[in-house]
């Protein structure tokens, strides 16, 4: 279960932790910054994840896919100089490796120009984004349907294990994998995925996938836990979340959080309003009901986030990618 966080802004609440990982990662803070930030605005980005860093935040998610590997450090840089935190080493820092990147040789010099990116010596946590390999080229969403190749799993995972080796990724992971990918990365791993990052809230309940990483000692993270940011919003507008959001006095995105952190899993959340990213950390100190939880339990499960959308709508692919999309209830 979670345990409580050291070190946090001032007047604001801990945000908690959860184990991670055999190896030599630590903990993974409950709570997370998501920074995909559509349009992005780079100062808008920085600026955020200062703010968040002295709200208490300390786990931030990037990708090379997002452009908002510099930001997070510079942000991080300007954190430790003004000494909001003590040093970088307080910070849990996630990046990932995009799809055109997803090749045995490609991995290493990926997160060096990630680490170049973000002036860091190392990241806490570098994940596969998807178990999906493009032709070789700059990160781009989305990506061209032609350009897909079948991947390489085992050699990517030995480049990934490589890279926690040589100490540049503290801990490895995935995301977007099935229970099916995990399987198959589970029967060549000598170092196991410690994280796996995948879509889910009250609307995307990932029961399934669940009750097996748990099994197998795999931490899950959860994105977009407030329902994504496209205009129609399943889990912000949801009806039964708003009955319950009214009776316990509490915001929608607050009980949507919470629910998640109750499954066990930590969570990336992304805003750009100071106030909100107060209120996502408010969820430590009070609970669901049981007949929350029941409701919850009965909402009709929809998946937003499909392979299909990562990929141009034109071209064929010479891959069959139907048993990726994480359909798994
Ligand atoms: N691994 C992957 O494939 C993958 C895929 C998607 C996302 N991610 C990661 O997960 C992060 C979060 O997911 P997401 O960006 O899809 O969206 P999300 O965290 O579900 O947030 C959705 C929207 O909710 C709004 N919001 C935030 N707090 C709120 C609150 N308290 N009340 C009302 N609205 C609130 C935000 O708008 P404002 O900014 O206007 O507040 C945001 O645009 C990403 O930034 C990224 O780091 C990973």
């Amino acid at each position: 279960m979670a345990s409580s966080a050291g070190s946090v802004g001032k007047g604001c609440p801990e945000i908690s932790e959860f184990p991670a990982g055999a190896t030599a990662g630590r903990p993974v803070p409950a709570v997370g910054l998501g920074t995909a930030s559509f349009p992005f605005v780079e100062e808008d980005v920085r600026a955020t994840i200062l703010a968040a860093l002295e709200l208490g935040y300390r786990h931030l998610d990037t990708a090379s896919l997002y452009r908002s590997e510099r930001a997070v450090g510079e942000a991080v840089a300007e954190a430790a100089r003004r000494g909001v935190v003590a040093s970088r080493e307080e910070v849990f820092v996630t990046t990932k490796m995009w799809c055109s990147q997803c090749h045995p040789d490609l991995v290493l010099p990926s997160l060096r120009e990630s680490l170049q990116n973000l002036q860091m010596e190392y990241v806490d946590l570098y994940l596969v984004h998807w178990p999906v390999a493009a032709k070789p080229g700059k990160p781009q969403f989305p990506v061209k349907r032609e350009d897909i190749v079948p991947m390489d799993l085992r050699g990517v995972w030995r480049a990934m294990e490589e890279c926690h080796r040589l100490g540049l990724a503290r801990m490895i992971g995935v995301s977007n994998f099935t229970t099916t990918k995990l399987q198959e990365l589970l029967a060549i791993a000598e170092i196991p995925p410690a994280v796996n990052q995948v879509e889910m809230n009250p609307i995307w309940q990932q029961k399934k996938l669940i009750e097996f990483c748990k099994d197998k000692g795999i931490h899950v993270t959860a994105y977009s836990p407030l329902g994504g940011q496209s205009m129609s919003n399943a889990v912000l507008q949801s009806e039964v979340l708003e009955e319950i959001s009214k009776a316990r006095g509490k915001s929608v995105a607050q009980i949507s959080l919470r629910w998640i952190y109750e499954q066990g899993a930590s969570m990336v959340a992304k805003s750009l309003k100071r106030e909100r990213l107060k209120e996502n950390m408010e969820i430590f100190d009070w609970e669901l009901g049981d007949e929350d939880r029941f409701k919850i339990s009965q909402i009709p499960q929809h998946k937003r986030v499909r392979v299909t959308g990562i990929l141009s709508p034109e071209d064929a692919s010479g891959v069959d990618l139907a048993e990726l999309d994480i359909v798994e209830m």
